[in-house]
């Protein structure tokens, strides 16, 4: 049988050809209107940039599966989904590797300022002037905002450089070791790298504040690997240009791929385009984990990874 789905935000050429050769037939959100060609729609896919409301699910009467090819869901309504029957999958796990490297990458570069000396070499500026010194990284004292699956793996990583960590969260995790902070704004103060890896969306909207920034303060740098939402993106620009911390290393914007100008011209920052996962080995295993569960929702079987909102209790067994 041939199911027919609604693509939702751009999906790599590889993916798209997967879906094909699986037999399904995809349509292109922006160029499907007609009412009957919406109702011959089952499930949606899409990416973690992925934009779901209310709105577009009650023009597509009969799809009963999003299946989101990322961890993060935090543009899909899944109470609307939840209410109409529709089940959310995502790709966790698959993942987490990659971003937890690239949280490390990002910590390293800003702190020994990889990317600056890069280009100071290829301008041939080694010829007639030194590199000015770094701050060091191993040994000093990392923040982890959010001890989940990637918390988790970056404080691993980071537990190799010999660096004091401490975390904060919705609670304190019983089986992590590390001490926790109630507050961001607490944590900021104890830590000379905080790297945030929560969830985007309402809860986490710009909890990285100016409150936290200030108590991060002139010594304290910034990575962010999670979503660009949860960093107030303006009072982090304004701070960095203060000097009111000391750099920040993105991986995630607000308006992506849009990035504020201000923010590009700053010296003290690092960025990279949205690429924590962007491994071809990761990516091919998120692709894959996607079609698994389209597979599996169409065979009536269990889906291998249902958002947590979605689950049921035989999922959690
Ligand atoms: C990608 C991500 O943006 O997994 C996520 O939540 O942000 C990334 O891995 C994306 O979803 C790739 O398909």
């Amino acid at each position: 049988m041939t199911y027919e789905l609604l693509q939702v935000s751009p999906l790599p050429p590889f993916m798209m050809n997967a879906l094909q050769e699986a037999d399904y037939i995809v349509h292109d959100h922006t160029h499907i209107k007609d009412p009957g060609a919406l109702s011959k729609v089952s499930a949606i896919v899409g990416t973690g940039a992925a934009k779901v409301d209310r709105k577009l699910l009650m023009m597509l009467p009969n799809v009963k599966l999003i299946a989101i090819c990322g961890v993060g869901y935090d543009g899909i309504d899944v109470e609307a989904a939840k209410e109409k029957g529709i089940v959310v999958t995502h790709t966790p796990g698959v993942l987490t590797d990659d971003v937890a490297d690239l949280a490390m990458v990002l910590l390293l570069s800003i702190g020994r300022r990889i990317p600056q000396a890069d280009r100071f070499v290829r301008n041939g500026d080694w010829v007639d002037d030194v590199f000015p010194l770094t701050r060091k990284v191993s040994g000093t004292r990392l923040g982890i905002v959010g001890m989940g699956r990637i918390g988790r793996a970056i404080a691993k990583r980071a537990a190799a450089f010999d660096m004091p960590i401490a975390y904060t969260g919705r609670a304190p995790k019983a089986d992590v070791p590390y001490p926790f902070h109630t507050s961001v704004a607490a944590l900021a103060a104890q830590v000379d790298y905080l790297v945030v890896a929560v969830p985007g969306g309402d809860a986490t909207d710009k909890l990285i504040n100016a409150e936290v920034l200030q108590a991060l303060g002139p010594k304290g740098y910034l990575v962010n690997i999670a979503r660009g939402s949860v960093v107030d993106q303006p009072v982090l620009v304004q701070a960095l240009k203060d000097k009111a911390i000391a750099g920040a290393a993105l991986d995630v914007f607000w308006d992506e791929p849009i990035v504020d100008p201000e923010l590009r011209r700053l010296p003290n920052v690092v960025l990279t385009p949205h690429i924590a996962s962007a491994t071809d080995e990761t990516r091919r295993a998120m692709v894959a984990l996607t079609l698994d569960n389209l597979r599996a929702f169409f065979d009536k079987a269990p889906l291998p990874t249902p958002v947590p909102e979605c689950q049921t209790p035989q999922d959690s067994d």
